[in-house]
């Protein structure tokens, strides 16, 4: 049986158009094609996690709608537990509408059912499956009070807690203290750090990940970096872990397709040089495959 995965957040169906080139504003031009992907980004790590093994829970909220249930049954398909994930009224599913043409992408998120989780509703009747968990995972698509109630549940009962905190919005240094593992990408991170890094620059990243380590004692900071890997901080020691060059058709997911990974690891109660290079292929390996949870990998693929 596989050690018990919490993730809390959000469940998007992605509406992914290919084009040319992106529209003018007030333009109209034809695109390509559409797919309509299940995604979000609490949804795709429950599938990561899942895949690789973990039996996992989610916890989050859907519209009553088609997409929402097209959601739950892949969410059932790929063998994530779908009890705790609220059916609401009057209210769509999450959205995310995709353009992309081959160089750039604009997206634009419709939280829906995602912008209704709190505490009172969303987390406080499954309290028990976090405590119960052996890792909890958590981003920022759903509103940061449920969030946070989900990371102080975990951290009382000693939980292991990864903050995944994508997109980056604002948080309390108290907030980002209930993390264990802190995992913003290079642009997130510059964020958290008033947005003055020159992530070209090795050097200053690594500067303001040793002074991130002194800001949260005990916390362990791994910094995506696309193309390049991630670098990882740990009381102010820094490793980075290269990422292999691979043929890239989507991107959509890479960073979610890291985190769970790395959520599982942590569950299993893997030393991170294991699990830190095996996420890192979980990544490369799901930019190979369009669409973010048909790329992310069984465990067979990254042995
Ligand atoms: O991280 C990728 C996800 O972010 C997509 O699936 C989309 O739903 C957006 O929320
Ligand atoms: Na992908």
């Amino acid at each position: 049986k596989g050690k018990a995965i919490a993730v809390v957040g959000s469940l998007n169906m992605d509406l992914v158009i290919s084009m040319q080139r992106m529209p003018k504003i007030g333009e109209t031009i034809q695109g390509d094609a559409i797919h309509y992907i299940s995604g979000g980004k609490g949804a795709n790590q429950a599938v990561g996690c899942a895949k690789l093994g973990a039996e996992v829970t989610m916890i989050g909220a859907i519209g009553n709608d088609a997409f929402g249930s097209e959601i739950m049954q892949r969410m059932k398909l790929f063998g994530v537990k779908t009890e705790a994930i609220a059916t609401l009224e009057g209210v769509p599913t999450g959205t995310a509408t995709i353009m992309h043409t081959e160089n750039d992408n604009c997206i634009v998120i419709v939280p829906g059912a995602n912008g209704e989780c709190s505490p009172e509703e969303t987390i406080a009747p499954y309290a028990e499956i976090i405590r119960n968990a052996d890792a909890l995972i958590v981003q920022l698509e759903i509103p940061m009070p449920a969030v946070e109630a989900a990371l102080r549940i975990a951290h009382e009962a000693g939980v292991p807690t990864i903050l995944n905190p994508a997109p980056a919005l604002p948080l309390t240094d108290e907030q980002i203290a209930l993390a264990d593992y802190f995992t913003p990408n290079e642009t997130e991170f510059e964020m958290y750090c008033g947005g003055t890094i020159d992530v070209d620059s090795e050097e200053q990243l690594f500067e303001r990940m040793t002074a991130w380590n002194a800001r949260f004692p005990g916390q362990k900071l791994i910094v995506t970096r696309g193309k390049h890997g991630i670098s990882y901080a740990d009381s102010g020691s820094i490793a980075t872990f290269a990422a292999p060059v691979v043929q890239v058709v989507d991107t959509t997911g890479a960073g979610d397709s890291f985190n769970a990974a790395l959520c599982f690891g942590v569950a299993n109660g893997w030393p991170l040089d294991k699990t830190l290079p095996l996420a890192v292929r979980a990544a490369s390996y799901s930019v190979t495959v369009f669409g973010a949870q048909d790329g992310m990998p069984t465990m067979d693929k990254l042995l």
